[in-house]
């Protein structure tokens, strides 16, 4: 699938399975996400562009290398985005953060929105918007139009679990927007949920229903 990366390193692979088991609980659940952002954190940043900088060491003078250009926007689709950005900050402390509020209507499947706060100067900065859940795309393909219509150019998507029916509205819609996952599962059932999947990303992460 072109666009898409699919990150299959073991440590996500196992972690995604116990986080995929209806017997986890909340806190492990939430703990995993965490863990696993990490990981996914490295896959999307490791093409970021570097440049040096003149530094003593206790021994010599070097160059060395140091990240370049303005800082990252880390945006974070509420409200289960929020279990992969805490771990992303923990890797990249410096990233600036977007909060885009958005919720599925249950019976339309459309994304409504409620909330959204950006930092400014989105044009000259790399942003990767975070969500754990890909299903019809309604979300991600909204969040992105917004980040788009305040001038956003240099986008990724990041996400744990994607529908293949997502992904196909996704990259439709935003084929200049890398997509990353550390799963692309099998369907969407009829009210449009991730199957084999793992439920409701958000209610499993905070505990409602
Ligand atoms: C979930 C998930 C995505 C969206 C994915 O959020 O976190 O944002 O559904 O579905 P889609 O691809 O069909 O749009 P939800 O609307 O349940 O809100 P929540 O994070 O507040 O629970
Ligand atoms: N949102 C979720 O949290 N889970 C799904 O399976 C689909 C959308």
């Amino acid at each position: 699938m072109q666009g898409v990366t699919v990150v299959d390193h073991p440590l996500v692979q196992h972690k995604l399975t116990i986080m995929r088991d209806k017997d986890t609980s909340t806190a492990s659940f939430r703990r995993l996400l965490r863990e696993i952002s990490l990981l996914l954190c490295y896959e999307v940043t490791r093409d970021l562009e570097l440049t040096t900088r003149t530094i003593e060491t206790p021994m010599v003078t070097m160059e060395a290398p140091t990240l370049e250009g303005k800082k990252l926007v880390f945006a974070s689709v509420l409200r289960a985005g929020n279990g992969l950005l805490d771990g992303m900050l923990d890797l990249v402390p410096a990233a600036r953060v977007a909060h885009i509020g958005l919720y599925r209507d249950q019976d339309t499947l459309e994304a409504v929105e409620y909330f959204f706060k950006a930092p400014s100067n989105l044009e000259d900065r790399l942003i990767i918007v975070v969500d754990p859940m890909l299903a019809t795309a309604n979300s991600a393909v909204a969040a992105v139009d917004k980040l788009k219509e305040r001038g956003a150019t240099n986008i990724r998507f990041l996400c744990l679990l994607a529908a293949p029916e997502g992904i196909e509205r996704f990259t439709t819609a935003h084929p200049d927007v890398p997509v990353f996952t550390a799963s692309v599962d099998e369907k969407l059932n009829e009210k449009g949920y991730i199957l084999p999947g793992l439920g409701d990303a958000g209610d499993r992460m905070y505990g409602t229903k």
